[in-house]
């Protein structure tokens, strides 16, 4: 049989480890599998764990097609690759508190479920587990490997800290995506199997990801469309799953990119998809992560600016990018784009890097992500060489919408 008989795939390029995962159960084996989960141990899931479960289960991890187990584990931490020697940046784990961990055994099925967003008191029940390993972890090496650091400041450090130290790992079966994440933004949350069919239908070869937990500002307008001087079409790919409290909510930089896509970018070079991840915070690996996952949706170049997917001073401006160098080439697949700390100067009037521009940092506008909270919190406009006024009146109106709701 030829590649193109056997691939389970369309696009340019193939998804890492060369099939695309489908851990989705249809049809009558849905309704066995929902059946005999009914009478299953539940393991309600961590928001994490629900962004993780629909990522697998959707083929976004690929090669992915559960939660890992030790060997997995030990060697992602370790030498940030999976035991089979491919590469693979941050755990996917399942960890569940000591009494859970004493229920389950090896063997076990358990049922995985969110709480019911239509019912305080409820479960929903999305898929199982086949639990073949349980085994624990030392959240200090995780956090010093992983993150860089074991402060319980940052933010992802303090998640793993926060968790049970077991481990519950195995392959999983799903027949009902998250409910509460599919309500938001049903039309842009295509699969990697859908993107790829789209990203086809345009005629589309090269294609840039493009990663963002932001609204988007005038920097990242002129770096998707530098590289999309050089590709065919750009995948403007938000996560959406969960984010830092003090980030800004996901439907309010939802309505900030299709502001700025209706009038400034053309329709037919880019399309607007949402990455059901929740946010790591891990900086450098997290980099690598985000480009295979987009690997994975269809994209052949990704993005990699200026302290990507970084929090706080934990991470060097371009510590993302040189993480790349690390890896055969060959075996990350997708081409990571590395841009440098790009800024609006008011003496060239445009976006420039230390690259391209003579001038000194007095004609500079830099605003950073506190600056921006503080105006957006008092309802003020924000410098239009910052980001453009159509995305700071609707980044206005919906912080507004939040501060009322909490009042
Ligand atoms: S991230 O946590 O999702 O990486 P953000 O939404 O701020 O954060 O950034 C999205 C992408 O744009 C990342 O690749 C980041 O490095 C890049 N980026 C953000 N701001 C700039 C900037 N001013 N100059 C260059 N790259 C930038």
């Amino acid at each position: 049989m030829t590649d193109a008989e056997t691939k389970d795939y369309v696009g340019s390029i193939p998804p890492h480890g060369g099939s695309l995962i489908n851990r989705r159960l249809r049809g009558d084996m849905a309704e066995a599998t929902r059946e005999m989960a009914r009478s299953l141990e539940t393991i309600v899931l961590t928001p994490m764990n629900i962004s993780d479960l629909e990522l697998i289960a959707v083929g976004a991890f690929s090669p992915l097609t559960g939660f890992m187990g030790q060997a997995d584990y030990t060697s992602v931490v370790h030498d940030m690759h999976l035991a089979n020697g491919l590469p693979w940046t941050v755990p996917v784990t399942l960890a569940v508190d000591d009494e859970t961990a004493a229920r389950i055994k090896v063997g076990q099925t358990v049922a995985l479920a969110e709480p019911d967003p239509d019912d305080e008191s409820g479960q929903h029940v999305m898929g199982v587990l086949e639990v073949a390993e349980i085994f624990t972890t030392d959240p200090e090496v995780e956090a010093e490997k992983v993150y860089r650091t074991t402060e319980d400041k940052h933010p992802g450090v303090a998640r793993i800290y926060g968790q049970g130290k077991t481990m519950l790992a195995g392959e999983i079966w799903v027949f009902d995506l998250p409910k509460a994440a599919g309500r938001e933004f049903p039309e842009l949350r295509h699969t990697p199997a859908q993107s790829r069919r789209l990203f086809a239908q345009s005629g589309w070869r090269r294609i840039v990801g493009f990663q963002t937990r932001n609204p988007i500002h005038r920097a990242h307008e002129y770096i998707q469309k530098t590289a999309l001087e050089i590709v065919d079409g750009l995948f403007l790919h938000p996560l959406v799953g969960e984010t830092k409290k003090d980030d800004i909510p996901a439907d309010v930089r939802i309505e900030s990119y299709q502001a700025i896509l209706r009038d400034y970018y053309p329709a037919d070079r880019v399309l607007l998809g949402v990455f059901p991840a929740a946010m790591r915070y891990a900086g450098p690996r997290e980099a690598v992560f985000h480009a295979i996952a987009r690997k994975n949706y269809g994209c052949t170049h990704f993005i990699v600016g200026r302290d990507h997917a970084g929090v706080g001073g934990y991470y060097g401006t371009y510590d993302a990018q040189a993480i790349f160098d690390e890896f055969d080439p060959n075996q990350i697949g997708i081409t990571p784009l590395r841009f440098e700390h790009a800024f609006y100067c008011k003496k060239c009037e445009m976006i420039v890097t230390a690259k391209t521009c003579p001038h000194g940092k007095e004609h500079w506008v830099h605003l950073s992500g506190t600056q921006v909270r503080e105006l957006l919190a008092r309802g003020e406009m924000l410098p239009s060489e910052f980001t453009r006024p159509e995305v700071s009146q609707v980044l206005v109106e919906g912080m507004l919408r939040y501060k009322e709701d909490d009042e």
